[in-house]
């Protein structure tokens, strides 16, 4: 049943070319401009007319609202607020007409996430759901919603599920951005073409896997990691750091790049490696004196750099290459080489990867 892969969660990594382009099935076709997601076809007005959204989820679930926030912001010009449904279910938080929750799960069975829908469906929200098990009790308590199709998550860290959901919000936020007018006409055709290679690109990355573990291998010793990440990528380094952490059991922690300077530059020394998203995006130029920042520390860099950059190869001591897509649709194939990682190292370390002590696939007590 692994498909002749050792665990459930290095197969569930190499299924995402798949589950990415069945999340997109029937939704997006390029060549005519097509995106439709038939859950939300009647809601969609709403959507793009909404004042606020919020979006609620835990763990890696949060972190795709965080990818969320940045894509509904940047195409769509509506205001993002991504909370832990752990918070926001305790609070007495502010909904007013026009705001849209949207839950994000991969089980759809999540305590907190589904208190948190109650919560605000009794404060009058409408409530979308993004979720990967159909008929689960979060697809079922949400008034709309688009599924991620990305078939059975077996290995308790979330791989193939993130993806997913970052793809169906993806679609989410570009369907709005066009209802509402706010994308031209070139930068849809653009997104949309973009996002049927993303399968393609994140084959190329898989391929890179070898790479990747000789890389995991030498830093097997470590007993910290840092991720840094800027704008879309701010998420993927939290992402990767809870990767790490779940399935290694080593101390990691994902920041914006800039929060460095405020406190965990104080960390790094030659034993500390810092994983840098360093994609050639919008943020390039400010990644790159970030990195040159840790350098001067002796901290050991590895960055994942987008194809055909020769600068940040001279300043670092080990690369990751992915293929350059959209700047919005980096984190699709940036967190592809963060996932592999934190596998690798942690099947070196000899842990269960696809059980790991202290958790459970789906935390259905608060
Ligand atoms: C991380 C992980 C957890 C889940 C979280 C939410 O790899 O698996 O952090 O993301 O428990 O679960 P769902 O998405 O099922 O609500």
């Amino acid at each position: 049943e692994k498909g002749g892969y050792e665990h459930f969660m290095l197969k569930e990594i190499f299924e995402q070319p798949r589950s990415i382009a069945d999340s997109m099935r029937g939704r997006v076709r390029a060549d005519d401009g097509h995106l439709q997601l038939g859950g939300l076809r009647s809601y969609l007005d709403r959507l793009a007319a909404s004042k606020r959204i919020v979006i609620v989820g835990c763990g890696t679930s949060w972190h795709a609202g965080l990818v969320g926030e940045y894509l509904f912001e940047e195409l769509a010009r509506i205001n993002v607020e991504v909370e832990y449904a752990s918070e926001f279910r305790y609070r007495n938080p502010i909904i007013k007409e026009n705001d849209i929750v949207i839950a994000i799960s991969q089980s759809g069975e999540t305590a907190d996430t589904l208190a948190a829908i109650e919560l605000a469906k009794s404060k009058g929200a409408l409530i979308f759901g993004v979720c990967n098990v159909v008929g689960s009790s979060i697809a079922r308590a949400t008034d709309a919603g688009a599924y991620t199709h990305a078939g059975p998550e077996i290995g308790v860290a979330s791989t193939k599920a993130f993806t997913a959901q970052v793809t169906v919000l993806t679609l989410m936020a570009i369907a709005a951005a066009k209802s509402k007018g706010t994308i031209s006409e070139e930068d849809y055709r653009q997104l949309l073409i973009e996002l049927e290679n993303i399968p393609s690109k994140v084959q190329q990355v898989l391929e890179k896997a070898e790479k990747i573990k000789e890389i995991a291998y030498i830093f097997t010793y470590a007993r910290n990691f840092i991720y840094l990440g800027r704008g879309l990528n701010f998420p993927v380094a939290l992402e990767g750091a809870l990767k790490l952490k779940e399935i290694s059991y080593i101390h990691a922690e994902g920041y914006p790049a800039a929060e460095m300077k405020h406190g965990p530059i104080a960390l790094i020394d030659e034993d500390m490696p810092v994983v840098f998203l360093a994609t050639k995006d919008s943020s390039y130029d400010k990644i790159v004196s970030n990195i040159q920042e840790v350098k001067a520390r002796k901290g050991r860099v590895i960055a994942i750099i987008t194809e055909g950059d020769t600068l940040i190869p001279t300043m670092v001591d080990f690369v990751i290459e992915v293929p350059k897509t959209h700047e919005m649709l980096v984190p699709l194939v940036s967190v592809i080489p963060l996932q592999l990682l934190s596998y690798y190292v942690a099947v070196m370390r000899g842990r269960n990867v696809d059980q790991p002590r202290n958790l459970a696939k789906s935390v259905t007590v608060e």
